[in-house]
This record gives C-alpha cells, structure tokens and sequence, in this order.
C-alpha cells in the first residue's frame, strides 16, 4: 500500500459519540479538532482515566469510524491503511498453549500476510529478520525476545508475555503504529526498553507512533509531541525542550502538586 508510506496521521474536526450505557441520559463523547504527527515522529495522548484516550486511539488505528470529521494517512482515508493497533489488555487473551509466536503468525496470517505452509518458520523467519534489520537494538533485548518467543505463554510471567508481545506487534511492518498503555505494568527498565523500540522504529520505518501513557517521565524523555485528553477534548501540549522542564510542565497539566 504505497499511498501510504512514510505518511503523516491527522485528524480534523473529529467527533465521536458512544450509545448511552445503561442510567445515562447521552452517551461518552469526543472531540477532537486537530491532530497530526509526522511521519519519524512518537506523539504521546496523556490523561486521566476515563478522559477518552483509548476512544481516540481507537479512532486512529480505524478501530471505530467518527460521526464527524476525518482521520488520513498522507491525506488518504484509513481504509485500506495497514495500522497496528496495539490495544491495552490484548496479552489477557493470548492461548496458554501457544507461543507468543504461533500468536505473531495467526496474527500475519490474518492480517493477509502469507505464511505458507509453515507458519511457524516464516513467522520466526520474518521476525528473525526484523530483529537483525532494526539498528541499535540492543543485542540481550534480540536474544531475549528470540528465545522468549518460543515458549508456550503459560510458561511465561505476565511481564515477560506482554514485552515479548508488544516487541513482536511493533516489528510487523506498518503504516503507521496505535499504542494504548503498551508498557503499562512492565518494570521501569523493560517500559524504556519498549520506548525506544518504538522510537527506533518510528525513525527507521519513517512512520508516525501514537502512545497513551500515564508515566510522565517517559512521555518527557521520548515524546516528539503529546495530546492531552481532557473530559473527551483533545488539545496539542507546548512541550518545553529542556526534560527538568517537561516533567514538571506535564505534571502541571494532570494537576499534580
Ligand atoms: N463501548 C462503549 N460504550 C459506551 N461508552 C463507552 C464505551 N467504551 C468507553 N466508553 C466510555 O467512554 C469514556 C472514555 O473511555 P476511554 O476512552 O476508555 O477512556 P481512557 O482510555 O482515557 O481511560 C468512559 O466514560 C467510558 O465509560
Ligand atoms: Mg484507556
């Protein structure tokens, strides 16, 4: 899908509205007026739980369809746009029985990707080979994702499951990459092993990345941009420069003291 290769993501005008959940008069809605990140760019959505940053996410991977508005790929309707999606709470639903790889290549044989016969093989073949291409990838992050990778998933811890998961999800070539709380319950060392994955792929590939996260330390060190979501209404953040700076700026925005 040339159209869309190292495009940028916007949004304009953007409204979305859910069906009213059961005791309430309107349904949750968002709006968001506009949005855009560069191609080589991660932008990041903060803010508080419930405020709709997994609706937006939603919306920008074409997971939903807005009532109002529209969100392109190099201008380009999302249609036929290869995003991935990594969605929060996907590692809950993976097969004990399977390896975080048999999932990696379901997931590449659903998604219209060829794996022949051997789904197994040319799945590991074409992670082997996404793991070598990616520069800068720390070798232990390489051999540990390799050799986690092969285990069936009750064998691993949830952790373990989740970076093994997400690493593979960011490696499958995309257009563009949706996050929600990717690195949410990892340690703090294994969340910026994720984030700079993500970084590195965001420059190499030439694709726009948009992540939620709660952890505004790393929105400060890795965020090219950031949204913050307030009451369903998006708004683009001034980043200082400087990371002292970001941090408390960031801080200040979620209204911590
Ligand atoms: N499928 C749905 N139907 C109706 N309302 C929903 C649905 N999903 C989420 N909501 C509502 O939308 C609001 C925002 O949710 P969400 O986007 O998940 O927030 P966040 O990710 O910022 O925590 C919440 O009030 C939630 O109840
Ligand atoms: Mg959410």
């Amino acid at each position: 899908m040339a159209i869309y290769r190292h495009a940028p993501m916007k949004a304009d005008n953007v409204h979305f509205i859910y069906d009213p959940l059961p005791g309430q008069k309107g349904g949750f809605s968002i709006a968001c007026a506009e949005f855009s990140v560069s191609p080589e760019q991660v932008c990041f959505i903060i803010g508080k739980n419930g405020s709709g940053k997994s609706t937006l996410i939603k919306l920008l991977g074409g997971f939903s369809v807005p009532g109002k508005g529209k969100i392109t790929l190099n201008e380009k309707p999302l249609k036929n746009a290869h995003i991935r999606c990594l969605l929060v709470g996907v590692t809950d639903m993976l097969v004990g029985r399977l390896t975080v790889l048999d999932h990696f290549a379901l997931g590449l044989a659903l998604g219209g990707l060829s794996t022949g016969l051997f789904p197994r093989l040319s799945a590991a073949g074409h992670l082997r080979k996404r793991l070598g291409a990616i520069k800068g990838l720390p070798e232990d992050l390489r051999k540990e994702v390799l050799d986690l990778s092969i285990l069936a998933c009750s064998e691993l811890s949830s952790g373990q499951r989740q970076l093994v998961a997400a690493v593979l999800a960011i490696l499958v070539t995309a257009d563009a990459i949706v996050a929600d709380e990717t690195a949410a319950n990892l340690d703090a060392e294994n969340a910026r092993r994720l984030l700079k994955l993500l970084k590195m792929v965001a420059q190499q590939d030439k694709i726009p990345i948009v992540a939620v996260s709660h952890d505004l330390l790393l929105v400060a060190e890795f965020a090219d941009c950031a949204y913050i979501m307030e009451n369903g209404v998006a708004s683009r953040l001034d980043l200082p420069t400087e990371f002292e700076k970001r941090v408390s700026f960031l801080r200040g925005k979620m209204g911590f003291d």
